[in-house]
Formats: structure tokens, C-alpha cells, sequence
């Protein structure tokens, strides 16, 4: 049994990972699209795109949501490393910023 479960953990902690080399837009659209829109506009979770709350805020606010999650949202410390995260805020910074 607990070698199942720790094979289950495995696969769904690799499911959401992007390639190494994805582009901030591709591991927005992969990981967090589904909840914030395709354009940052909001969904499940508030928007993250010009004008938001989001946008008001420093970068190290979305580095500590990301990794740790926040409420209903879910960490995402295993999925990303600190150059992909790079590239996502820059990625979150670029359309806020049109
Ligand atoms: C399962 C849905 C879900 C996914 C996937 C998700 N989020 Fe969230 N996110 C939320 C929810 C819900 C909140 C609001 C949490 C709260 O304050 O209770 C939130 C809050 C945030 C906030 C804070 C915004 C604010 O106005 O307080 C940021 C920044 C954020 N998410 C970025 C991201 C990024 C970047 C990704 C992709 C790595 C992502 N989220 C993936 C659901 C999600």
C-alpha cells in the first residue's frame, strides 16, 4: 500500500511539470490558465492581468503565493524551478504591463 501511494504521488507531481526550457507563456498556459484565464483575466481565482490586485503588488508576493500557495490555490513548489519561475513572473509582469 505504501508503495502505491508513493508511485501515485510520483506521477501527479510530474503531470503539471513544464519542460525545462518552457517560456513563461507556456508554463502560465500549462499550470495556471485554468484557474486565472488565458489572459490573465480570472476565473476560479481572481485576475492576475492589468489592473488587478495582483499587479499592485511586488514580485516577491507572487514568488511566495506560487510556491506556497494560497487559500484554494495549490503550491506549486514542486512543479516549477527558480528560472522557470523567473520566466513566469516575468511572463505575469509583461502582460500586466501590455
Ligand atoms: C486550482 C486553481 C488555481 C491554479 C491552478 C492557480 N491558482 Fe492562483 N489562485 C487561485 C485562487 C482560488 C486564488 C485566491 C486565493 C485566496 O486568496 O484565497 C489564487 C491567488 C493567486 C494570486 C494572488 C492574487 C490575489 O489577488 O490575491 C496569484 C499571484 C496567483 N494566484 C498566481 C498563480 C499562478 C502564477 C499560477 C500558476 C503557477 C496559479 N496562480 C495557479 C487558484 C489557482
Amino acid at each position: 500500500m505504501m508503495v502505491l501511494a508513493l508511485v501515485g504521488l510520483l506521477v501527479s507531481a510530474c503531470v503539471g511539470r513544464p519542460a525545462e526550457d518552457a517560456t513563461g507563456e507556456e508554463i502560465y498556459l500549462q499550470l495556471c490558465s485554468n484557474c486565472h484565464g488565458d489572459d490573465l483575466e480570472g476565473g476560479i481565482g481572481p485576475p492576475l492581468g492589468g489592473g488587478s490586485f495582483a499587479s499592485t503588488q511586488p514580485d516577491e508576493f507572487l514568488r511566495v503565493t506560487i510556491i506556497e500557495g494560497r487559500g484554494r490555490m495549490p503550491s506549486f513548489a514542486s512543479s516549477l524551478d527558480d528560472p522557470q519561475l523567473d520566466r513566469l513572473i516575468s511572463y505575469i509582469r509583461e502582460v500586466q504591463h501590455g
